[in-house]
């Protein structure tokens, strides 16, 4: 059974490899399509921490990599990287890696309830035992609050009167499950644009009941402060909001000055962390695209620290 097809993967490699003896942190080794060639590159004195926030990617890298004397691997989000680098006695990686978003499995697998496609409990978090389900927020936040979700994470236009619709339906019987909302969804849609804009519905749900954006922010944070000189970060976005973050942290990282522009002279001292490696975000190409269609969104994106 194919889990999930990596995407970027030759270019992720040659990006992130630059001593082939080094450490390396993988946030989300998923079906560990990356890992493995990663891994093919390094040699035996290597060492390569992972984390993923699902149990079933992690239980399935575990039995994949258990032979493998190099790889610990860690069922936790990868924001924990100081935590899981403290308690493996790493100070500093040579490359961070992350792949952001979910798997073909989570999207496709019945049980996971990513997928509207598929009947199953509205929850859409990726570690179920944190946080709350998808259900919660359609059932008991305000209507503004939804349509702001749905507007802001899945650029939806018709966020309003979704949301609206999704008010009056819970008024008669509270909304558990993935069918329920698709129906909600299909009602007041046009069929042309259902699909789109079930989708956008259900990841604006999955990036904030998996509090996404502020968890890129936080690990981009970390990440920086157990590089090493030369060591490089390397992230692969799916989603506009998430790659203006990485975009604009990298940025943040290589200014030499944050003074306010009527400052007449700079007295912030700032030095750069960081240089760009990828001017603009390094995409799939055609051939890519046409054998995986999941592949069209992906951007990558590298620095290196200075
Ligand atoms: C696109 S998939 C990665 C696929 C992987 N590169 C492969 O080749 O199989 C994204 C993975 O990241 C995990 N994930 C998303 N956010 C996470 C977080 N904050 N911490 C840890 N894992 C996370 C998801 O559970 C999912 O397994």
């Amino acid at each position: 059974m194919l889990y999930h097809t990596p995407v970027l993967l030759d270019e992720t490699v040659d990006y992130l490899v630059t001593d082939r003896s080094g450490v390396y942190f993988e946030g989300t080794i998923g079906f560990g399509g990356h890992t493995k060639k990663i891994l093919s590159k390094l040699t035996k004195s290597a060492k390569y921490i992972g984390t993923d926030k699902d149990s079933t990617a992690y239980d399935h890298c575990r039995t994949l990599f258990k032979d493998d004397n190099r790889v610990k691997l860690y069922n936790t989000s990868f924001t924990n990287i100081l935590n899981v680098s403290r308690i493996e006695f790493i100070e500093k990686y040579d490359g961070i890696f992350a792949d952001l978003g979910v798997s073909s499995f989570q999207l496709d697998n019945k049980d996971s309830g990513f997928t509207y496609r598929e009947n199953s409990p509205l929850d859409l978090r990726m570690d179920k035992s944190k946080g709350y389900p998808a259900s919660f927020v359609v059932n008991t936040f305000k209507e503004e609050e939804i349509a702001n979700i749905i507007y802001k994470y899945g650029e939806e236009r018709n966020s309003r009167s979704i949301a609206k619709r999704i008010v009056e339906h819970r008024k008669v019987s509270k909304i558990e499950t993935t069918e329920q909302l698709r129906r909600i969804v299909e009602e007041i849609t046009p069929s042309r644009v259902v699909n789109k804009a079930l989708s956008r519905i259900f990841q604006a749900l999955r990036i904030f009941v998996n509090d996404e954006l502020n968890e890129l922010e936080d690990f981009l944070e970390k990440s920086l402060s157990v590089l090493k000189i030369g060591g490089r970060i390397v992230m692969i976005t799916f989603h506009s909001l998430e790659d203006r973050i990485v975009k604009e942290f990298f940025k943040q990282q290589t200014l030499t000055c944050v003074c306010p522009p009527e400052f007449p002279i700079c007295v912030c001292d700032t030095t750069p962390s960081l240089k760009i490696l990828t001017k603009k975000p390094v995409v799939p190409t055609d051939e890519e695209i046409d054998e995986n269609s999941r592949s069209r969104s992906a951007k990558l994106r590298v620095a290196e620290k200075i």
